[in-house]
């Protein structure tokens, strides 16, 4: 049976007695809404340690946005059903007074450089600090061999890696793989809020980065970029936020293809009202 706690404490000694016991901890961070881009996290974590630990919190520092944190789909009940059933032992959900009990000005602030300058760092200023916070206090609590995240929040998954190396964490991050729908459309909470109109259009993000895979490497950078941007803008239902073509560890611009094989294509795109992000390393 899995374990559910809404108290640090209490989450604490569970997975101190199993420390104790030898047992390794894979840990997966979420804020619920789960679909099966959770669940092959957990499955993962899974084969890959002894317990699998899970957090579901909406994480109010890291919205920019106050409707949008109020719009964020809530289902733990559904959750943990699912989370049962896919190897999870134990599920931390918190309420926010218990992860903040000095209020949400309390962050970690540390210094990213440009990686939280740039793309979500640019359109959700204090977003990534709000990450950083909330995954080291869940680490400092959850007291993982290993953690798990999807490489769709590709930035995020930078930040992270930057924040272990800084605070000379010893927890191993590992990246998986995006997990996508028949059509391609990656797999994301927010993807509930669409309109079935809207969801038809989705696609369209994914086949964009595939082509734009296709013609890496032969057209200038600048010219796929803007190639890129015209497609969606196809479409007057989307809006493109950003569409960037960058280096995959450093998250800058790529202005040349002479470091192609690290090269990634990011893009955050509205449809309606909803804010998608997707992403396809270009050379791999
Ligand atoms: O990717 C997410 O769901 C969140 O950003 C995370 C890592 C759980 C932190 O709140």
């Amino acid at each position: 049976m899995m374990k559910q706690f809404a108290n640090i404490a209490e989450t604490k000694a569970a997975i101190g007695s199993l420390i104790y016991e030898g047992m390794t901890i894979g840990f997966v961070p979420t804020m619920g809404a789960l679909h099966d881009g959770h669940l092959t996290l957990i499955r993962r974590a899974k084969l890959e340690n002894d317990m699998v630990v899970c957090s579901i919190f909406v994480n109010p520092t890291q919205f920019n946005n106050k409707d949008d944190l109020f719009k964020y789909p809530r289902n733990i009940a559904n959750d943990a059903r699912m989370l049962e059933a896919n190897g999870c032992g134990i599920l931390f959900a918190p309420e926010v007074a218990e992860m903040y009990p000095n209020g949400e000005k309390e962050l970690l602030n540390l210094k990213f450089g440009k990686l939280d300058k740039v793309m979500e760092g640019k359109f959700r200023p204090g977003h990534f600090q709000g990450v950083a916070t909330i995954v080291n206090k869940l680490f400092e609590i959850v007291k993982p061999v290993k953690a798990y995240f999807g490489k769709k929040d590709f930035q995020q998954l930078a930040i992270i890696r930057e924040m272990v190396k800084q605070l000379n964490s010893k927890v191993e991050i590992v990246g998986c793989e995006t997990v996508r729908e028949p059509d391609g459309f990656a797999m994301s909470s927010r993807n509930m809020q669409l309109t079935i109109a809207e969801r038809q259009l989705a696609p369209i993000i994914f086949k964009v980065l595939q082509q734009v895979k296709q013609k890496a490497g032969v057209r200038p950078v600048k010219d796929l970029k803007s190639w890129a941007i015209r497609q969606f803008g196809q479409h007057p239902e989307l809006r493109v936020e950003y569409f960037e073509i960058c280096h995959r560890d450093s998250l800058m611009p790529l202005d040349n293809w002479r470091s192609k094989d690290q090269a990634v294509a990011l893009v955050a795109v509205f449809i309606g009202d909803v804010r998608l992000i997707d992403n396809l390393e270009l050379f791999s």
